[in-house]
């Protein structure tokens, strides 16, 4: 069934406006039908954060910003959604356009800037889920207007900790001025602080949800080192590696389009987000899993991916270009390695290859 929706939907989807063309997708996902799809192969099981996932392969921040198709997803085979992000107030975002397409180098820049319905209106939808079950993140960010970022953070990860699988804390979204600033030392420790802070207050009432923070992949090496630092002494969970990138690699196609202002993402972000991941890798020493993120688009990505440093990966403009069977056919490749391999489980892999991946000459 997937392989045929995705034969009609991929040409009509790229034939339309890229905002129009996600609405619809968004609107057709509502209309699938409930029944739960098959069980994964049990070696495809992931347990990170303290979570047992059923497989390693997640939807991307920023598809699902509302919380209106975590189910529907999660039956089309994710082993978990993140949804978000999220901000406080609602908030309409840049002007359109405000999302690109560049076909030929099957990338997307997109400079959206937290477009979304707000807390409360995303918080009564998985509020009215969450008997469901399924893994469902919450990424979440500061107000483009707010006079306190910090606070923002802290009033979410209050609100949505009843209802959130984990938090993503998203300070490496390109498109709302100064967010990323938040990477820097001394503001990330106050931040980090403030969070974790707040997730122990509501433990009790809401349970554990796992805090993981979602970096750029443009940070520098010592950068990197303060912030890897920071989330081991203020005992994140985990670390999501990357977002879009602002760079643009000189081997782009669609220069045009790569002039718009914006992140970058698909395969031209595959090579330096992967660096990133074998970077953070070596940096955290196990204190923490990796979720690895950016250009993902086949079997061979994600497990060059995994054996980069991600123990789980998330993938968003891949699905774009190559339609929902994109998720099975990479769970299959993934299967079908460790059979070959001898293996039991991806766990014995992550990671196999970050110092090889570090000692290389960095990506352009
Ligand atoms: C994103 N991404 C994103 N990330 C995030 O943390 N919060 C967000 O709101 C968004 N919004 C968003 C919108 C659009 C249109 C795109 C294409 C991407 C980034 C996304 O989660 C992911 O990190 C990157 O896209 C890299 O992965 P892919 O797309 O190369 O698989």
């Amino acid at each position: 069934m997937i392989r045929a929706f995705d034969a009609f939907s991929l040409p009509l989807l790229r034939w339309l406006d890229p905002e129009d063309s996600h609405r619809l997708a968004i609107q057709g996902l509502k209309l699938l039908p409930s029944a739960r799809s098959r069980p994964d192969d049990a070696k495809l099981a992931v347990r990170a954060f303290g979570l047992n996932f059923p497989n390693p392969i997640g939807m991307a921040a920023g598809f699902d910003k509302n919380a209106e198709v975590p189910d529907p997803l999660l039956r089309l085979g994710f082993g978990f959604v993140e949804i978000g992000t999220v901000t406080p107030n609602p908030q309409t975002g840049n002007p359109r356009p405000r999302l690109f397409r560049l076909e030929r180098d099957e990338a997307v820049v997109n400079r959206m800037g937290f477009n979304n319905d707000g807390a409360d209106a995303v918080l009564r939808r998985l509020a009215a889920r969450a008997h469901l079950g399924g893994i469902v993140g919450v990424n979440v960010g500061a107000n483009k207007d707010s006079p306190d970022r910090v606070a923002d953070y802290v009033k979410l990860i209050e609100m949505f900790a009843p209802v959130a699988s984990y938090f993503t804390v998203n300070v490496s979204s390109p498109n709302t001025p100064g967010l990323r600033d938040l990477q820097a030392a001394a503001a990330l420790d106050d931040l980090l602080a403030k969070v974790i802070d707040a997730r122990e207050r509501v433990r009790e009432k809401a349970g554990d949800s796992p805090v993981l923070l979602k970096i750029a992949p443009d940070l520098s090496l010592t950068e990197l080192d303060d912030v890897v630092h920071i989330a081991r002494s203020r005992r994140v969970d985990g670390m999501i590696v990357a977002n879009t990138t602002l760079a643009r690699p000189p081997t782009l196609r669609e220069q045009a389009r790569a002039k718009e202002q914006g992140g970058l993402s698909g395969r031209p972000l595959f090579r330096l987000s992967t660096r990133m991941v074998a970077e953070t890798y070596v940096r955290a020493e196990g204190a923490f899993a990796l979720v690895g993120v950016g250009g993902i688009d086949t079997g061979g990505a994600a497990l060059t991916k995994i054996r980069a440093g991600a123990s789980l990966i998330q993938l968003y403009s891949s699905l774009v270009y190559k339609g929902l069977g994109l998720i099975d056919s990479i769970k299959r490749d993934l299967a079908s390695t460790l059979l070959r391999t001898g293996r039991d489980q991806l766990s014995e892999i992550v990671g196999a290859d970050a110092a090889t991946i570090t000692a290389e000459d960095w990506p352009v």
